[in-house]
């Protein structure tokens, strides 16, 4: 349960590490009562292990050098009885060799254009910098002892990178008489709760140095809900409405993130500071609607390290809020009505700048899709609204934007959604 802060020191995240301890101690009690005797002793040592880190902080190495935080790699998962089957039920390691982009994400190190970012940077090689493959190759900046033999270290972002170390559960997980709920208990990340699951992902998929970008990587800008539609998936999400969840929960972790890493940063930058502003101007707008979520404040004013503290408090409350409740099919109509008619607030003023305008319409778009998405009953796949794509070329680049284009293309969405919305 170390994952947020050991794994991913990308998401070395004060607030998050807390909540996780928390969280994770009330899953022990919970599943306790009906777990069967033969883990019973593991559970036992993980949760005196947890209460020792919950009071000091050298007492998290211990929890750290617990049996259980060794990795086995793709290959303690992939037999054909297992997930390296055809079938459709034990098909994820196909699905993940030959569809997932996370497979190639060490070998995208090795070439030109890594080569160039690397150069630029002054890293000797990209495939062998922490800097990389922290992301691009997480067995990498593991410590050896944690890996098994099997383990490849170069294999890319692979089942562990986003389950969790599998050497604790993977014998048991696959007995009949365990459930979900022990599997979790004995260390197999809980991927099903959106919470946990937007904070794997957006460990990732969101905060870069501004050195790397400034060299040529690609910017990260997380959505859950879009980002899980584009990963080939290897599981099925029962729940309709879990589309409109998964992207409230992303956008708020997401906005949990920027604000971390800007309260640490004594001169944030102008361009950090506009992203954290145009996040947080979509989810004032989204919290004001409903009002059984926690609130948004809406920007304003002057940004200091504890305007963004606190914001990393709003936003964790939210994302934990909104992963737990119902958000009706009302609630989406009325918010995609009501962003799309947010065009009178893309004016440049002396207070709103080119830059802060781009970042809101960026992640106004990705609101806008999703929200199209969940309120309509297209079945998945059929073409997008043309208005929606004429957004995404409008946003595309920082250099291309233009604000009042865009104000345009804004009415033409609104046009465009009225009759299906109402
Ligand atoms: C915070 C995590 C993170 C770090 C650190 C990181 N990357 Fe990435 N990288 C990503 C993600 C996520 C993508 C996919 C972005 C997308 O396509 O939207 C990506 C994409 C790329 C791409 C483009 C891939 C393509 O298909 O065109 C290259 C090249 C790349 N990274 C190289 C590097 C290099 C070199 C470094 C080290 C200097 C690095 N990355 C550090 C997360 C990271
Ligand atoms: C990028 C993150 C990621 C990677 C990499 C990944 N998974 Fe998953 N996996 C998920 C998510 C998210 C879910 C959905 C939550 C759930 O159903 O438990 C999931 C679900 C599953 C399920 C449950 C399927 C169902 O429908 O109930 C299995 C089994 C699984 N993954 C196995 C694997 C295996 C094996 C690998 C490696 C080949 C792998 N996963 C790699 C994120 C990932
Ligand atoms: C350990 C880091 C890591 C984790 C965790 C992770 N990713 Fe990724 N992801 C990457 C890297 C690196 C790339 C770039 C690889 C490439 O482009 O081939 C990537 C690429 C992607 C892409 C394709 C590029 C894009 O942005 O459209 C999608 C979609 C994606 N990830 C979704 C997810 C989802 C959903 C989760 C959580 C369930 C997740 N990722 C968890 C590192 C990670």
């Amino acid at each position: 349960m170390y994952f947020l802060w050991k794994n991913f020191p990308v998401a070395g995240n004060d607030l998050c590490r807390r909540q996780v301890l928390e969280w994770f101690a009330s899953a022990i009690s919970a599943s306790l009562a009906n777990v069967v005797p033969s883990i019973l002793w593991r559970l036992s040592l993980v949760a005196s292990a947890l209460a020792l880190a919950q009071t000091s902080s050298a007492a998290e190495t211990e929890v750290a050098r617990t049996k259980g935080g060794q990795f086995v790699g793709v290959a303690g998962c992939k037999s054909s009885s297992c997930h390296g089957g055809a079938g459709e039920k034990r098909s994820q390691c196909l699905t993940w060799l030959q569809k997932d982009f996370h497979a190639r994400s060490y070998a995208i190190l090795t070439n030109a254009r890594s080569a160039r970012i690397a150069e630029t940077l002054g890293l000797p090689v990209a495939q062998e910098s922490n800097r990389c493959t922290v992301c691009h190759s997480p067995f990498q900046p593991v410590a050896a002892t944690r890996l098994e033999p099997r383990a490849h270290p170069d294999e890319g972002v692979s089942c562990e990178s986003c389950h969790g170390a599998a050497e604790s559960w993977l014998r048991g997980h696959t007995r009949k008489d365990w459930n979900y709920a022990m599997r979790v208990t004995a260390g197999m990340r809980d991927l099903k709760s959106f919470y946990v699951r937007a904070n794997t992902c957006v460990a990732c998929h969101q905060n870069l140095d501004s050195d790397i970008v400034k060299a040529g990587h690609p910017e990260l800008t997380f959505e859950l809900d879009g980002q899980s539609v584009a990963e080939p998936k290897h599981w099925r999400d029962d729940d309709p409405s879990s589309g409109l969840r998964a992207w409230l929960v992303g956008q708020a972790v997401a906005l949990r993130e920027i604000s971390w890493a800007l309260s640490k940063n004594e001169a944030p930058d102008a361009e950090a500071t506009a992203k954290w502003k145009g996040l947080a101007w979509l989810l004032a707008k989204a919290t004001a609607q409903q009002t059984d979520l926690p609130r948004i404040d809406q920007p304003t004013g002057a940004t200091s390290p504890a305007v963004f503290s606190s914001a990393q408090e709003q936003a964790d409350l939210l994302a934990r809020r909104a992963a737990e409740s119902r958000l009706s099919n009302d609630f989406a109509q009325q918010l995609l009505r009501e962003l799309a008619a947010t065009d009178s607030e893309f004016v440049v003023s002396n207070e709103i700048s080119q830059d802060l305008l781009f970042r809101r319409a960026q992640r106004l778009v990705l609101a806008l899709d999703r929200l199209s998405n969940a309120v309509s009953s297209e079945p998945p796949g059929t073409a997008k609204n043309p208005a929606l794509t004429q957004l995404f070329d409008d946003v595309r680049s920082r250099a291309d934007f233009q604000a009042p284009r865009f104000v345009e293309h804004v009415r033409n969405f609104r046009a465009a959604i009225k009759p299906s919305v109402q």
